[in-house]
């Protein structure tokens, strides 16, 4: 995922350095060249070997160790960097940082780095509330440095505040979300609906079906990478929501049409990636909702098509694309349904295909539009996301 891509890792003295080794491994399984650069301290709390181990590159401590690859390697470094992270980021290294103080490896190497950087503060909570502390992180926001906001919680020091730095896998996010695509997305807004709906027959039973929201999300989340600003409309799912997207939950069809309703006018692209659930109680009383009942004998009629409405309330410079899942003659239901209900594209998924459909990582899909059909074979759910918006944007 991340091929060609080169990442800088600032480690300075926080006792959450040791996380950082987690951090490199996750981006060396996804084929990043990894550099990391700790501070004297930093040593203290994590063996430099230990990243050399999961980087396969020297770790970076003093600028003037002699056992260089080449002379000027701040230099040289700097120059390569798609992103740096300095995570933990210790009250010291802000300061210099905001005040352009270059004394060792990282910091030297810091500021001669052009590319994007990305500052993880975590430090005792009296340190990260301090006025100074504050006064410099206002600084590097000023200069264009993103600061991670620490999470909150119990400290190594065990004081409870802010100062924690967040998991490594919100890091990685952070990460991504500046290297891994082309922001061809940017300034667009992009609203994405997933998962199942659920509608109540009583207290304890609803009518759903097998959706996980896996596809759903996956789009939300390159959507986002791709720079777009994202409103992910999500039914019930065990799914952690995507970084950086806005997220609203629903349980029904009424009510994701409720909030989907108001905010299409807003969005350029709206993806319709949820299997709302066909059908709903008809005219069930409210008290009937709240009590069981064992009479299953419920009247039933269809929920509203969401789809269908968008369709014909579209914006003329809109994009709507909706998924269609299919039993059989998949092709040409898909095709009716691009018809008959105005929208630009249509993706099929194959429940009869192995590796497509419900809960599975991967999908098969067929992408539909009015200048015809493509075939794509088996591909990660993120994969499949990247191809559809490729279809919607080239
Ligand atoms: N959809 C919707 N509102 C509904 C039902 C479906 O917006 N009440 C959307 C889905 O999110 C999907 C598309 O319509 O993007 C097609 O869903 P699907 O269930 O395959 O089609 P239906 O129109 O419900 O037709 P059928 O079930 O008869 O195949």
């Amino acid at each position: 995922m991340l091929n060609g891509k080169t990442v800088l890792l600032g480690v300075t003295g926080s006792i959450a350095a040791y996380k950082i080794a987690n951090l490199a491994s996750m981006l060396s399984k996804l084929n990043a060249d990894i550099h990391v650069l700790m501070t004297e301290n930093a040593t203290n709390f994590i063996n430099p070997i230990t990243f050399e181990t999961l980087t396969g590159n020297k770790c970076l401590i003093d600028t003037f160790d002699r056992n260089f690859q080449f002379s000027v390697e701040h230099v040289s470094l700097a120059k390569k960097a798609d992103v740096v992270l300095v995570a933990p980021a210790s009250a010291n290294i802000i300061g210099k940082m905001a005040n352009g103080i270059a004394d060792d490896m990282l910091t030297t190497t810091l500021l001669a780095c052009k590319c994007k950087k990305i500052v993880s503060p975590a430090m005792n909570t009296n340190m990260y509330e301090n006025p100074i502390v504050q006064d410099n992180i206002k600084k590097l926001k000023k200069f264009g440095i993103e600061v991670v906001e620490p999470d909150t919680g119990m400290l190594a020091c065990k004081d409870i505040g802010a100062g924690k730095m967040p998991s490594e896998e919100t890091l990685l996010e952070y990460i991504l979300m500046e290297i891994r695509f082309k922001k061809d997305l940017a300034g667009k807004k992009v609203m994405v609906t997933a998962g199942p709906t659920e509608e109540a027959l009583d207290p304890v039973r609803v009518i759903t079906n097998h959706s996980t929201g896996k596809m759903g999300y996956a789009i939300a989340r390159v959507a986002m990478q791709r720079g777009a600003s994202v409103t992910l409309v999500s039914g019930p799912v065990s799914l952690k929501p995507p970084a950086f997207t806005s997220i609203i939950n629903v349980k029904s069809a009424q009510d994701m049409f409720n909030e989907v309703s108001v905010r299409a006018a807003d969005n350029d692209i709206i993806i319709m990636a949820a299997a709302v659930a066909d059908y709903t109680p008809l005219n069930v009383s409210d008290e009937k909702i709240k009590k069981a009942s064992s009479d299953l004998s419920i009247p039933l009629k269809r929920t509203i098509d969401i789809l269908k409405y968008l369709g014909e309330n579209k914006r003329k410079d809109q994009f709507l694309c909706g998924f269609s899942m299919e039993t059989k003659d998949l092709l040409e239901n898909s095709k009716k349904k691009l018809v008959s209900k105005n929208v630009d594209m249509i993706v099929a998924n194959s429940l009869k295909v192995e590796g497509a459909g419900f809960g599975t990582d991967t999908n098969v899909v067929t992408i539909i539009t009015k200048d015809g059909y493509k075939e794509f074979g088996q591909m990660d759910k993120e994969e499949v996301a990247k191809c559809l918006l490729d279809e919607i944007l080239y």
